[in-house]
């Protein structure tokens, strides 16, 4: 068409040629010719942008995982306007490409859908990189300097906050306040365990919220003592919450800040959506994710500020206002921001022995773990909540504690009838014998943290004894034999984000300290892996006809990973991501 055009335009010229002095000739032949041009560049422009055939970008010469069982693996990607226009071989999308479509020759990398993390804190996680860094620490005297650092330059009476400890990587014998008191006289200072369902605070930070040798242990949670009645400084559970409420509240635009660096961080691991359940404590009532969802996420939602998909769940106790906003603008905000479910807690966790367990602790013979949430309220929350439709996920590690749900979802499925609800066990880490069967035959998705495997083994095999840990632990490919959806996540700031070592980790099951791999029946492969972490994902947050797979129609996010070995990839499962594509742009590097 543009064609034709220019032509009629030049013989038109030709015509009045003779009637004319060559300057005047010259000077229309000029005009005639910008703006033939002028014309051209529209016309080709608007083919671009408008023909329903032509991408913007095409990958080509890539070793593609779909995700996607219709066409397992293509070696071409094309995208129009963010979304993925065409998969297959690059003869059978050839005739996309156009004026102005961008190739990307990828020579023979895989690539893979954005990853989508199940589970993880991203707020919290983003402010924990603002925060003083206690993670992987393995010496107590490189503890109290981390502190002694910290405490330098700050002004008295400013809260120190930190997290990431891990007391097991120094042999296990638990931090006190003791230890940092005479380093932290004018400042009150609380430290949360990696885990997140612990925390010590020093003398300043117990006087400050009123803990003394007379307080008595909440619902659900213990203030640690001495023999001698002292209270040692670490709090456990929702005892965590008798100091909480007096850390001042972190400013708006820390939140934001902590959004930026979160995202970013996620995105050069790869990460495109995440499934983020807030700033949200055991047994709290603080409604911090609320909080999150319109100061920060709603914010940066309307500012263009979005770099990665969120869907976001509230705490149960608020399903009534989840189900309000859900009922006004539907659950997905934006193709940025979605809503998705409510969530509780059944049990603590392994590491903090308060994670629920039909038979005690070894190192703890009269403890079986804590029940966080009172039974007939878990049950009438859960019921109304799914009544209306909104999907709920709880939180449960120890096997009694996942029976206790799995019985409760049972019976709310029978009263409420069959839908597709897509209930969430989250964790989900010691099953008793049978659970894993359960889950699959009541549609129960397992949303499951493969990294927590490597911190878990030494303290499973102690708190457990070696038989329970290896037959009940993490149990992937049972539960991937009975038809459970594994949805992958990392839990972060838990544990750390990148997807590509949980991947490796269900594949292994063994870190590089140890001899032998954990219950390795239970590896599964990198497919089942790759899914966990894309497809299964999407769907456990009913996202799946908008991500987790490089199909037509869903929004073009994808990761190029450093390897063009798929044998390699498949036995080893090592790899780095190289590039992050989010609808068709490189947000990384
Ligand atoms: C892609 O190419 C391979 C090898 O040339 C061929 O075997 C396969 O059938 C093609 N796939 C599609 C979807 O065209
Ligand atoms: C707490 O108990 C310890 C030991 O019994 C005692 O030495 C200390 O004075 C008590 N502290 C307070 C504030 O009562
Ligand atoms: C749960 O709901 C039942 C029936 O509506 C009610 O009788 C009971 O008091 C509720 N229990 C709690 C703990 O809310």
């Amino acid at each position: 068409m543009c064609v034709r055009r220019e032509r009629g335009l030049l013989s038109l010229e030709r015509k009045h040629e003779p009637r004319h002095s060559p300057k005047l000739h010259m000077k229309a032949v000029l005009v005639s010719a910008s703006l033939a041009l002028v014309i051209a560049i529209l016309v080709a422009w608007f083919q671009w942008r408008w023909s329903p055939m032509v991408a913007d970008l095409v990958v080509t010469n890539a070793l593609v995982f779909t995700s996607d069982d219709s066409l397992p693996f293509a070696d071409s990607i094309a995208v129009r306007h963010g979304t993925i226009l065409r998969v297959g071989n690059y003869s059978s999308l050839k005739e996309v490409v156009g004026y102005g479509t961008k190739e990307l020759n990828l020579k023979g990398k895989i690539v893979v859908p954005g990853f989508i993390d199940s589970h993880l804190h991203l707020i919290f996680g983003g402010l924990q990189l603002m925060q003083l860094k206690l993670r992987g620490i393995n010496k107590k005297d490189e503890f109290v300097r981390r502190v002694k650092e910290a405490v330098e330059n700050r002004t008295p009476d400013s809260w120190i906050l930190g997290g990431g400890w891990n007391n097991d990587l120094w042999g296990g014998e638990l931090p006190t306040a003791s230890l940092i008191d005479d380093i932290t006289p004018h400042n009150p200072v609380w430290l949360s365990r990696m885990d997140g369902h612990m925390g010590l605070a020093n003398s300043v930070a117990l006087k400050l919220a009123g803990i003394t040798n007379s307080s008595e242990d909440p619902d659900g949670g213990t203030i640690m003592k001495t023999a001698s009645g002292v209270p040692t400084g670490l709090l456990i559970d929702s005892a965590m919450n008798l100091l909480i409420p007096f850390i001042p509240e972190l400013s708006v635009d820390e939140r934001r800040e902590a959004l930026q660096r979160a995202s970013n961080l996620a995105l050069m691991r790869g990460v495109t959506t995440v499934v983020d359940f807030g700033r949200y404590l055991p047994g709290s009532s603080v409604n911090l994710p609320w909080e999150d969802f319109s100061d920060v996420y709603q914010w940066a939602d309307s500012s263009g500020k979005m770099r990665i998909r969120v869907c976001i769940f509230f705490p149960l106790e608020t399903w009534s206002r989840l189900l309000d906003v859900v009922n006004k603008v539907g659950h997905a905000v934006s193709k940025w921001i979605y809503l998705g479910g409510v969530k509780a807690f059944a049990d603590g966790s392994l590491g903090s022995n308060s994670a629920l367990f039909h038979e005690p602790y070894v190192d703890e013979p009269q403890n079986y773990g804590l029940q966080v949430t009172d039974y007939e309220k878990l049950f009438n929350l859960t019921f109304a909540a799914d009544n209306y439709g909104l999907q709920v996920a709880i939180h449960a590690i120890g096997d009694r504690a996942n029976d206790w749900i799995l019985n409760m979802y049972e019976s709310v499925i029978s009263k409420n009838g069959i839908r597709d609800r897509r209930f969430r066990i989250e964790h989900a880490q010691h099953l008793a014998p049978g659970a894993a069967d359960r889950f699959g035959e009541l549609g129960i998705i397992a949303s499951v943290q493969p990294e927590h495997l490597l911190d878990d083994l030494e303290s499973a095999t102690k708190k457990l004894g070696f038989d329970r840990a290896q037959k009940g632990s993490y149990l992937f490919r049972s539960l991937l034999n009975s038809n459970a959806q594994l949805a992958f996540g990392s839990d972060w700031p838990v544990t750390n984000i990148n997807p590509l070592l949980g991947i490796r980790t269900a594949m292994k099951r063994i870190s590089p300290a140890w001899e032998n791999a954990w219950n390795p029946w239970e590896s599964i492969s990198v497919h089942d892996a790759l899914k966990a972490y894309t497809i299964s994902a999407a769907r456990a947050c009913f996202l799946d006809s908008d991500v987790g797979s490089i199909s037509p129609g869903k929004l073009a996010d994808f990761v190029v990973l450093s390897t063009d070995s798929w044998d390699n990839f498949a036995s080893e499962g090592s790899a780095s991501v190289e590039a992050t594509y989010v609808a068709g742009v490189q947000v990384y590097p």
